[in-house]
């Protein structure tokens, strides 16, 4: 039985996508916070499981059984996530889990990136607790600006902090097919896994690229950290969150998120050029289209009054 928690989120919806191409249904336990979410895996036939990372006791029933586990690190930041990470590796030891994954941070053991404490720790924890593991250090899910791309598109510009940092981005579904090739190898050949797309991009080729696909003239502008954080609070952005992406933007600039290991695309078997960022033409052009028509009814609304 392959257990996978936090499966009702966007990258674990994925993975047991992934797990269903080769592994039967009856063999999957989505390990979820909140089943309401998961009934769309139960209706795949998945075994839906109530786990969640502070409540220890709803973990021991949740792995019961589990021969392998990957656990997909909490969406939390912060001290409260490596407790709920340890709590997890502490049910994965008392439930004797032959195997467990950890989707951890590219280099957690160098990057500068503040993101990279609870990841360690979390490794850390998982060394010592004696089980057989696998740490999956995901890079930059291409997902965190292509999802945030309908602003970039109506000003024309995407703002940022990178400088001409190369962030070696691949996509969720790129992630999730390589969690699910290790959960489900016969034997494990490596401990640890640098997860990331087989092109580094900076942001501004990412504007380049967007305004090839999109028709649409896109600059990026670079600006100081703190001025970068200032805007997305701007935007509307939490100052936690907003620090936190000025920090990875930081990190970016560092060289924190690239790579050229190729081990992704060794793994899952096949290449992730960057273009795919933004899967294909077709979204920018549904993105440009509302935008256009946004734009339409306003001149309308104004001319109208
Ligand atoms: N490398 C990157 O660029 C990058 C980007 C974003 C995220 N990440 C990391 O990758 C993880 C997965 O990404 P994602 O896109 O799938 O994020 P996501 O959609 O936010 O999913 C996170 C999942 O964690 C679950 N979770 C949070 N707290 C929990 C708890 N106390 N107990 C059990 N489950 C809990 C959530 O449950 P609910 O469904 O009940 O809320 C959610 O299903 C994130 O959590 C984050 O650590 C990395």
């Amino acid at each position: 039985m392959i257990v996978v928690t936090g499966a009702a989120g966007k990258l674990g919806r994925l993975v047991i996508e992934e797990l269903l191409k080769t592994v039967p249904a009856k063999e999957i336990v989505a390990a979820v916070r909140t089943p309401a979410k998961a009934q769309e895996l139960a209706a795949k036939g998945v075994t839906v499981r109530e786990a969640d990372y502070t409540r220890p006791e709803t973990l021991k029933t949740a792995f019961a059984g589990a021969k392998r586990l990957l656990l997909i690190s909490s969406n939390e930041l912060g001290v409260r996530r490596i407790d709920q990470h340890k709590a997890v590796i502490d049910a994965v030891k008392a439930a004797g889990v032959e195997r467990v994954a950890y989707t951890s941070l590219l280099h957690a053991d160098t990057t500068s990136l503040g993101l990279a404490r609870d990841h360690l720790a979390t490794e850390d924890y998982l060394r010592a607790s004696g089980v057989a593991f696998a740490l999956l250090r995901n890079g930059w899910y291409m997902e965190n600006q292509t999802e945030s791309l309908a602003p970039a598109l109506e000003h024309g510009a995407i703002l940022g902090a990178a400088r001409n940092g190369h962030i070696a981005g691949a996509t969720r579904r790129d992630y999730a097919a390589a969690a699910a090739k290790v959960l489900t190898a016969e034997t494990q050949t490596r401990q640890v896994y640098e997860l990331a797309g087989d092109e580094p991009y900076t942001l501004s080729d990412l504007a380049a690229e967007v305004t090839r696909q999109s028709g649409r003239q896109v600059v990026y502008t670079d600006l100081p950290q703190q001025k970068y954080a200032k805007e997305l609070e701007k935007f509307g952005l939490p100052k936690t969150m907003a620090e936190f992406y000025a920090d990875c933007d930081r990190g970016i600039a560092q060289g924190d998120l690239d790579d050229n290991s190729h081990d992704l695309s060794r793994l899952i078997g096949r290449p992730n050029p960057s273009r795919r960022m933004c899967g294909s033409g077709a979204f920018f052009r549904r993105h440009h289209r509302a935008v256009r028509r946004r734009r339409t009814r306003a001149c309308r609304t104004s001319s109208e009054h």
